[in-house]
């Protein structure tokens, strides 16, 4: 059933009640999720995505309920992932021959999922536009990364929406479409935890897209994610709050998170949390074992936070696998500007203190050399030494970030976000820099020339 939005676009995607998971089990989900899907009629018919792929024949019948589907002259692709383009095949079938208007990076995704099957991809870049008719046009921006490389967006001119593909949205079912009409608790837990937990990793590209689109001057009156809710009662409340919250969010929070065997990293993690409290009373202090609680709620409150614990004992000369496992997941949503400490208890070899230390300082956080560690179950000479790291861990004094230190040996620099490596010896011809020049002297307004973020995302390689 269609849902009217604004002038002559409707929603037709897919309510998903029962989904308990996404991105296979990375993400959990609570609160039911949304594929968005829109139709819009003017002088030609323009299908805007569509959804998951086992929901691709209740879709096609759907919509046929709605529009005879021979009618449909465009279809806009904003992402290759199935869970947008999911149906196209189905749809396709249908209306073979129809254009797909979507990035280049896309078409590989579509082909690269669902084979050649010689669509009639017509590619688009930012600032090109397209006639729909009635005076209406539809712009299309690249969002690379934000969150694959693929990723784009659509402006509707004279209704002002913005299909902003999975920017802006939420898992979350909103029967009633508008972010206005829904559980507001909810509706801004659920978009913060998209953000830490998906868009994070791409904060610095975010703000310079962000930048980017200030620069179109777009009237905005409603921004339609590919997921959630729409945002029409002040539509950019939700663009102010990304900008917020890719600034190196935190909050006046803490937030522990440890596995334990026979509680006594669990001992060390209450005594942390007790003494942060005596030390600064106002500071929110969360408490998670990560085996049991939602590992998407842990990153979440870890966004939320300007320092966090990690304790994990020592088992056979390393970490537990809950606490590893969470850790991968840690450095991957590249957290910036926090501090961290690590804990644990051993019985024999004592690695887990330092092995943690090593995987907070790749994930990117400030590591104290405070810890506790504690040989058997933590005594008071070992709880004794919890109010030090408290104290490091709570600095008067924000933590600034490290400047980029000049090497006289020139290095190879890879960026933190896309992966693009910068090889003095090859330079960036494309950007007017000669093979020979070293990172340190790349002009302080070059770029990743892949992503597009400023050089203090790159970092230093080993090799
Ligand atoms: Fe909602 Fe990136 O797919």
């Amino acid at each position: 059933m269609r849902k009217h939005v604004k002038g002559n676009v409707s929603w037709v995607g897919y309510m998903d009640w029962e989904l308990e998971s996404f991105h296979g089990d990375e993400y959990s989900i609570d609160n039911g999720s949304s594929q968005n899907a829109y139709l819009i009629e003017e002088e030609k018919v323009v299908l805007m995505d569509t959804v998951w792929t086992p929901h691709r024949f209740d879709f096609v019948e759907n919509l046929r309920k709605e529009i005879d589907l021979k009618k449909i002259d465009i279809i806009v692709v904003n992402h290759g992932e199935c869970d947008h383009s999911g149906s196209l095949t189905a749809i396709m079938d249908e209306v073979p021959g129809t254009p797909i208007y979507c990035t280049a990076s896309a078409v590989k995704s579509i082909e690269g999922q669902f084979g050649k099957r010689g669509w009639d991809f017509h590619v688009v870049k930012t600032g090109d536009s397209l006639d729909i008719g009635n005076g209406k046009r539809l712009i299309f921006v690249e969002m690379k990364m934000l969150h694959w490389p693929d990723s784009m967006a659509t402006f509707l001119t004279g209704d002002n929406v913005l299909f902003s593909m999975d920017a802006f949205g939420q898992h979350y079912s909103v029967e009633e479409l508008y972010a206005d009409l829904a559980d507001q608790g909810v509706l801004w837990r659920e978009a913060m935890k998209y953000y830490a937990n998906i868009l994070n990793p791409f904060s610095p590209v975010l703000l310079k897209k962000l930048k980017e689109m200030e620069g179109f001057n777009l009237d905005i009156e409603m921004v339609a994610p590919a997921h959630g809710a729409i945002w029409r009662k002040d539509p950019t409340q939700i663009i102010r709050k990304y900008a917020e919250w890719a600034d190196a969010y935190q909050e006046d929070q803490v937030t522990v998170a440890y596995d334990t065997m026979w509680e006594g990293t669990a001992k060390i993690a209450h005594a942390i949390s007790e003494e942060v409290h005596r030390q600064s009373p106002n500071t929110v202090v969360k408490v998670f074992n990560i085996a049991k609680a939602d590992k998407n709620d842990i990153m979440t409150e870890v966004f939320k936070s300007k320092a966090i614990c990690v304790g994990s004992p020592t088992v056979v000369g390393r970490i537990l696998s809950s606490v590893a496992g969470w850790m991968e997941m840690l450095g991957q949503l590249r957290f910036r500007n926090k501090r961290a400490a690590a804990f644990g208890c051993y019985g024999w070899s004592g690695e887990s203190v330092r092995i943690l230390q090593e995987k907070l300082r790749e994930a990117g956080f400030d590591v104290i050399d405070e810890n506790v560690r504690s040989n058997w179950n933590p005594e008071e000479g070992d709880l004794a030494q919890v109010p030090a790291l408290v104290r490091a861990l709570l600095p008067e004094q924000e933590v600034e970030q490290p400047s980029a230190v000049a090497d006289e040996k020139p290095s190879r620099y890879a960026c933190t976000v896309c992966g693009h490596v910068y090889d003095p010896e090859e330079g960036d011809p494309d950007s007017g820099i000669p093979p020979g020049t070293p990172f340190e002297s790349l002009p302080d307004d070059w770029s990743c020339p892949v992503c597009g973020v400023n050089k203090s995302m790159f970092k230093k390689m080993d090799h």
